[in-house]
């Protein structure tokens, strides 16, 4: 703490990512990366770009990256809206959309990085508890006194909530933005964007980080009504006018335009992941249905916090959450068949013992 502080800067208690470690050889299954490289044309895009311009500016308003977005949605270029990585797309939709006195809500378990941005926008939260199996009261969403931003399929317990009861929610807060963040749909079943043209509070945020293999590149985005996506580029306006570099434009429309790679990668991530959904039933481990690129698992007899160390020590890196109510189970993303193979066998020599 120093003198020289703002306010702003002594309330915030900002988020800590999962480790990045460069160690060759290490398994790395702790924050839900892709395990295949991006397509090959988003690596042809973005040789050409920097062969090409990279003396010069970015487009400010990405109007290209924007329309090829919306047109695997429907959407016009005007009803999305890009940014550098989703998180810095949900910072500006905490500060477009939510007033600093007027409670928003978001479920007990959940991505923690939506208490932070409360903390620095000054926004008071309330925390809403999930059912012993994790899925979420649906009805404690309703008539909420700031707003709603909750993701689906939720972070870390991996649950998707049926579209029905998303709109449940956005229906029931009229008056208030609701913010699904979907960093994770592309492994799950429908989006809520097909809800958009119904309803002008509903922000539908995702990211080309997780089933794209760009988190690397940060691109996220977002999708709504007009009204909604001008809010959010009077923000970024008022902050910065290029926060995505032109490799970034070019990486992500490519990304967006082989659709082929795509369906074949999530397709193989989900095969994956209910295999290695089942490997961990065999082993004594409960594993909620996960619809997302990571499964949440806790062991009946061994705890967690000592599975994360014991895998570390052979190389495998999951990610342990130290927080009431989920402090026994292991987020573990998923990685290839040969990655997952290895990260099964320590784990029955770790029970073994
Ligand atoms: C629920 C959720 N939202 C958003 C993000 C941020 O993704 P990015 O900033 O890479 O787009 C993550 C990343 O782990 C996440 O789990």
């Amino acid at each position: 703490m120093s003198k020289f502080w703002s306010s702003m800067v002594k309330r915030t208690e900002p988020y800590v990512p999962g480790e990045q470690v460069i160690q060759p050889n290490i398994v790395k299954l702790n924050t839900n990366e892709n395990p295949y490289p991006p397509s090959p044309k988003v690596m042809e895009a973005i040789r050409g770009e920097m062969e090409r311009n990279l003396q010069l500016y970015p487009s400010p308003t990405a109007d290209d990256l924007r329309a090829t977005v919306g047109r695997s949605y429907g959407l016009s270029a005007d009803e999305v809206f890009v940014g550098n990585g989703s998180d810095e797309v949900l910072a500006f939709s905490f500060m477009a959309f939510f007033e600093p006195g007027q409670a928003i809500r978001f479920p007990a378990v959940t991505y923690s990085f939506y208490p932070v941005y409360a903390k620095l926008f000054d926004i008071p939260y309330e925390e809403v508890p999930l059912n012993d199996d994790f899925t979420l009261q649906v009805d404690q969403f309703f008539q909420s006194e700031g707003g709603v931003i909750l993701p689906n399929p939720n972070a870390p317990t991996s649950l998707y909530t049926e579209l029905e009861h998303i709109e449940a929610i956005v229906k029931n807060n009229p008056d208030k933005v609701v913010i699904i963040d979907e960093a994770y749909i592309d492994f799950a079943s429908k989006s809520a964007a097909e809800l958009i043209q119904q309803y002008d509070n509903l922000l539908v945020v995702q990211t080309t980080s997780k089933s794209r293999s760009l988190a690397g590149l940060r691109v996220g985005f977002a999708m709504g009504n007009t009204s909604l996506i001008a809010a959010l580029v009077r923000i970024k306006d008022s902050f910065n006018s290029y926060t995505l570099d032109r490799l970034a434009l070019v990486g992500a429309q490519a990304a967006f335009e082989d659709e082929a790679y795509f369906a074949e990668t999530t397709g193989k991530i989900i095969a994956t992941r209910n295999k290695i959904q089942t490997t961990l039933e065999q082993l004594g481990f409960s594993v909620p249905p996960s619809q997302a690129n990571f499964v949440f698992a806790s062991h009946e007899t061994v705890s967690a916090e000592y599975l994360y160390n014991a895998l570390k020590k052979r190389g495998i890196l999951v990610r342990y959450f130290n927080k009431p109510g989920i402090d026994n189970y292991l987020r573990i993303t998923i990685g290839t068949d040969e990655q997952m193979k290895q990260f099964a066998v320590k784990l029955r020599e770790i029970l073994e013992k």
